[in-house]
């Protein structure tokens, strides 16, 4: 991954990356949305960057029948128009291929390995091989079978071949272990890479810059100085054009065990001992197993669901969940989930991990709230002060990214009065706009086979242990009050209260 040492900060902050290796790159699934939107506009933005190899193709492969124009007009729609015409919009043009095929018919692949050996002789992309499941879950297991059986996947005389899988990663524990069997049979854990988009974030991934890099965090990082950890993960969107599968997934699945979890074990794991992709990925997984799963009764009365009703969202009036095309119009999936969470472990035992993540929210906003504790009131008695306020670190992941440091002042004055004042950072005043879609570093990392920003099997498990039981509950007993939110609002009340019964509450954030 680019964590490479980090540069000063008069060093114009820009990492002078070597490109990959040859290689090329298939992606089934190719006129799909998650191609379009974030692949295709990556691999520009990584060609502009001068991070793609120049021996690099891309095969697009998807059911629709599409000429190679016809493909490359799609794409053309999907990057920045004032580029058109230019050296390097030429130049990404020529590297994009199209197949028409089934992902379960063996011919497919046996025609792809033919576009490949004809792309290798062409563009020089030596044998190695990025194959992209941007597809619908059913078929992940499916194409890797097919990989395996048509030898695409073998890798020999040092040519690799590695699969990227999109999420979901399952659908509960079980399948997850299925999926994972399934692919471990063909593929090796190193060849493959599940992919998290939260990792490809910058402000994910300062995270661990953030503690590691950094003497004066790490210290006060544990149960002794921190009260506890509040992350909230607003979104003001619907469901879009995704309700049918979002009314079959709902909010738990789509948000916990994946980016949720990387949220947490970023900010709850050990220091590793380097920056290899395992040495990283151990402390994570070791701080999700802390993580405890709740039993039938905490369910109850720590997993909070929610699903909004109609409301207005940016002046905007929208619809109820269950008036969004696809989704059940008597529907019982959540939108919106809260959750408190113990790490059983030396640094965090005692400390609540409170998260919620919903759709239709107030506000788009993404921050983890590190809450340290009190100091001791006792200096201030005898004053005008009557409470002290805890000071706390926010770590704003989106989407104004940057970090807040809170904490109490003197008010001038002839009375001693205390204000909480904020020291703060912005990402955008220090380093400019992101330019990124945040699958570049992804991409990248994939051809130049750093997995640090990949999930492992382990990992992926251990979130969905954490959410199974919670899957359990709310399946034998569904939501009986939905729609219980507003759209354009911060969630059900039930959320509140589950901060409120502990003497605390969710950061108000304006
Ligand atoms: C996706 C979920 O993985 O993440 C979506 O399927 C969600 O439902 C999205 O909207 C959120 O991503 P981001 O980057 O906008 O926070």
């Amino acid at each position: 991954m680019s964590l490479s040492p980090v540069t000063e900060l008069d060093d114009e902050f820009e990492q002078a990356g070597k490109p990959a290796g040859p290689c090329a790159m298939v992606v089934f699934g190719a006129t799909g949305d998650l191609t379009m939107r974030k692949l295709v506009p990556a691999l520009y933005n990584l060609m502009k960057a001068h991070l793609l190899p120049r021996e690099f193709a891309m095969v697009g492969v998807a059911i629709d029948d599409m000429s190679l124009d016809d493909f490359r007009q799609k794409v053309s729609r999907f990057l920045q128009v004032e580029d058109h015409g230019t050296e390097a919009w030429d130049r990404f043009q020529q590297c994009l291929h199209y197949m028409r095929g089934d992902f379960g018919d063996a011919a497919t692949f046996t025609q792809l390995g033919e576009v490949l050996s004809a792309i290798d002789q062409k563009f020089g992309t030596d044998q190695n091989y990025l194959f992209y499941l941007a597809t619908a879950p059913k078929f992940f297991s499916e194409i890797v079978k097919q990989l395996g059986q048509s030898g695409l996947s073998k890798q020999d005389n040092g040519h690799w071949r590695r699969v990227v899988i999109e999420k979901p990663f399952g659908h509960d524990l079980d399948s997850a272990q299925a999926l994972n069997y399934n692919i471990k049979g063909i593929l090796s854990e190193k060849q493959i890479y599940r992919i998290d988009h939260y990792l490809g974030k910058e402000t994910v991934q300062n995270i661990m810059v953030f503690r590691f890099g950094n003497g004066i965090f790490e210290p006060i990082w544990n149960r002794r100085y921190i009260d506890h950890v509040a992350i909230t993960n607003a979104e003001t969107v619907g469901v879009e054009l995704r309700g049918s599968y979002f009314d079959n997934a709902g909010t738990l699945r789509d948000m916990v065990p994946n980016h949720m979890m990387q949220l947490i074990s970023l900010t709850a794991m050990e220091p590793p001992a380097s920056f290899s992709a395992d040495a990283v990925r151990d402390e994570q997984a070791k701080a999700l197993n802390a993580i405890q799963p709740l039993s039938s009764e905490d369910v109850l009365h720590q997993a909070i669901r929610g699903q909004y009703g109609e409301g207005t969202v940016a002046g905007e009036k929208v619809q109820a969940y269950r008036a969004e095309p696809g989704v059940s119009p008597e529907s019982k999936t959540e939108t919106f989930v809260a959750m408190k969470l113990n790490i059983d472990n030396w640094r965090w035992a005692g400390v609540p991990f409170y998260l919620r993540t919903g759709k239709r929210m107030a506000k788009r906003h993404t921050e983890i709230n590190i809450q340290f504790k009190r100091a001791p009131f006792q200096l201030f008695r005898h004053t005008a002060v009557h409470k002290l306020q805890p000071n706390r670190l926010v770590i704003q992941i989106q989407p104004d990214e940057g970090m807040a440091l809170g904490f109490g002042a003197k008010i001038p004055g002839p009375q001693l009065r205390l204000g909480t004042v904020e020291m703060s950072f912005e990402y955008s005043k220090y380093f400019g706009a992101d330019p990124y879609t945040g699958y570049e570093v992804l991409l990248y990392d994939c051809m130049i086979g750093d997995a640090t920003l990949f999930q492992r099997a382990d990992m992926v498990e251990a979130g969905w242990r954490i959410v199974d039981p919670v899957i359990d509950v709310w399946r034998v007993l569904p939501a009986r009050n939905f729609p219980n939110y507003a759209a354009g609002s911060w969630g059900p009340k039930e959320a509140d209260d589950l901060m409120e019964r502990d003497g605390r509450q969710w950061r108000k954030i304006e």
